[in-house]
């Protein structure tokens, strides 16, 4: 096997000595590469964010910024990843280098005052500079907003990325200043071409082992022959464990890159998306199409952590309080398992099992989740979290109902955060269904919605108050839809 190689900046480097752990953060600071900076080292300030070449969603190949704090630097094995330092074009010896269009809008704008975070923020800045679809509008205001600058610039995408010091405005000014890319940018053309392949990857360090196979029948084969082996996808989980818990894994297995993982299909009854799409392909590619998923994508942590995060790796940690389940739940998905034995398929209903557990054997992987067609036409996820973006939630509900003529004909509700596990809302849905669409129903429903699962109270919210909100979010929805529905 060939050794382990990254290519930085345009210059391949050799991975070695690093420990298959070893963050790309680490990898890029041992080597000189300090504007890379760490904050948190657990995904929440974007200090380390660096862009990776990864397959694109509009063109062959996006830059993708992800939090380099969390991926292990073994798992760009064949990659390519442009740094801070990579962005500004070096000019001849002895003349100054020639700042990237963003770093020079952040310059003269004010961007930057101490400027630890500013390298975090130019490479999520360049990411949205670099996104195929991104343009001016015709009008300064038209499609502008808060969010939204007059060239095209999503402020989401800055979501993940903290300054302690020169506030925001500033900031906000620089990205709602980038222009696009000129024709002969290196960066935009590399968009162009094909992205760097996944390679097959078996790096060893003190014996322990980063792997990565081709195939997901080669990936299931380790994974039965070795049962202490972890398998990561986005590593968003993963990474933070390994940071802030200190844990260690004797082999980790990549599940990012498999192909068979990676699909996302729509058939006549059902949409088939991979595990290991990352929430923004899944995001881009569906493009609206599952309305219920549009709504929980913008409220799922920052738009870094989307570009790594997996649905696979969401249901894998079986936490009570992801925010995918509870949606999945209101949209009657199931989940694909794969095992070197063979395939089955198991509604999301029955794959919770207790606190972080699930029906998933050792060496089973979840391969895809299938969601039934039709959807459902009034669907709604509140997210009741203590910030409106990149938090966790006190409480999830992911509403799913079909109203024909104002009767409530079937109710899906998905629970998050009230429970051991995600659960469905069986007694609302009960109250709603074949009941007229009225303020009463609701009511009725609320109620009964409150009494739902057996909350706790810890350092997020108390039991009541996330009673409450359960109540509170039957209750918006009637507000958010009546008329729509009446219409
Ligand atoms: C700053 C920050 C903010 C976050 N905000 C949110 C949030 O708002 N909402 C939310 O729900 N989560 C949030 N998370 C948690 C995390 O991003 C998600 O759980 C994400 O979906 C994990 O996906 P991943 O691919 O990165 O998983 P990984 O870290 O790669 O893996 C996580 C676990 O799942 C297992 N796994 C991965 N893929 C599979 C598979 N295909 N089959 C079986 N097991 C698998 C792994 O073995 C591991 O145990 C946040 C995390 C961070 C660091
Ligand atoms: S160091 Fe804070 S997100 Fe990576
Ligand atoms: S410029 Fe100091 S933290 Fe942002």
């Amino acid at each position: 096997m060939v050794a382990a190689r990254i290519t930085v900046n345009g210059k391949e480097t050799a991975i070695s000595p690093a420990a298959p752990h070893t963050t790309t953060l680490d990898f890029l600071r041992d080597r000189g590469l300090t504007g890379t900076k760490e904050g948190c080292a657990e995904g929440e300030c974007g200090a380390c964010s660096v862009l990776v070449a990864r397959p694109g969603v509009h063109k062959p190949t996006d830059w993708v910024a992800v939090n380099a704090c969390l991926v292990p630097v073994a798992a760009l094995d064949g990659q390519e990843i442009t740094t801070s330092e990579g962005l500004a074009t070096a000019g001849e010896p002895g003349t100054p280098s020639t700042l990237h269009p963003v770093q020079q809008e952040m310059a003269v704008r004010g961007g930057s005052q101490c400027g630890y975070c500013t390298p975090g923020f130019v490479c999520s800045m360049a990411a949205e500079y670099y996104r195929p679809g991104r343009c001016a509008h015709a009008e300064p205001s038209d499609g502008a907003d808060a969010e939204h600058g007059p060239n095209g610039f999503d402020l989401h995408a800055l979501s993940g990325n903290l300054c302690r010091c020169t506030g925001y405005r500033p900031i906000r000014d620089a990205a709602f200043a980038v222009g696009t890319p000129a024709d002969d940018d290196p960066l935009a053309r590399r968009r162009e071409e094909a992205p760097p392949a996944p390679v097959a990857t078996e790096y060893t360090q003190d014996g322990r082992t980063f792997v990565r196979k081709e195939t997901l029948a080669e990936t299931l084969r380790v994974l039965s022959e070795r049962p202490d082996a972890v398998p990561v996808a986005g590593s968003t989980d993963w990474g933070v464990e390994v940071n802030i818990r200190s844990r260690r894994a004797d082999c980790v297995v990549a599940l990012d890159r498999l192909p068979e993982l990676r699909e996302l299909r729509v058939e006549s009854d059902h949409i088939e998306i991979g595990a290991a799409l990352t929430l923004t392909e899944i995001e881009r590619r569906l493009d609206g199409g599952v309305p219920l998923l549009a709504e929980l994508f913008p409220q799922f942590a920052s738009r870094l952590i989307r570009n790594g995060a997996t649905l696979g790796g969401n249901l894998g940690t079986g936490s009570p309080i992801g925010d995918s389940p509870p949606v999945l739940l209101a949209l009657e998905a199931s989940v694909v398992l794969a095992h070197a034995d063979g395939e089955r398929e198991v509604p999301l209903t029955e794959y919770f099992t207790g606190y972080r557990q699930s029906v998933r054997r050792p060496g089973e992987l979840i391969r895809a989740v299938r969601i039934p067609l039709p959807l459902s036409r009034v669907t709604a996820f509140h997210k009741i979290a203590k910030r409106r973006f990149d938090d966790i939630s006190s409480v999830a509900v992911a509403f799913a109902l079909d109203i024909e003529d104002g009767v409530v004909r079937k109710a899906r509700i998905g629970l998050g955060g009230v429970a051991a596990t995600p659960i469905r809302a069986r007694s609302a849905e009960a109250a709603l269904e074949g009941r007229a669409w009225s303020a009463e129903t609701c009511a009725a429903a609320a109620a009964l919605l409150r009494a739902e699962g057996t909350p706790m109270s810890d350092h997020r919210a108390s039991a009541g108050y996330r009673a409450a909100m359960l109540g509170q979010s039957m209750l918006k929805l009637y507000a958010q839809t009546s008329e729509a529905v009446s219409a």
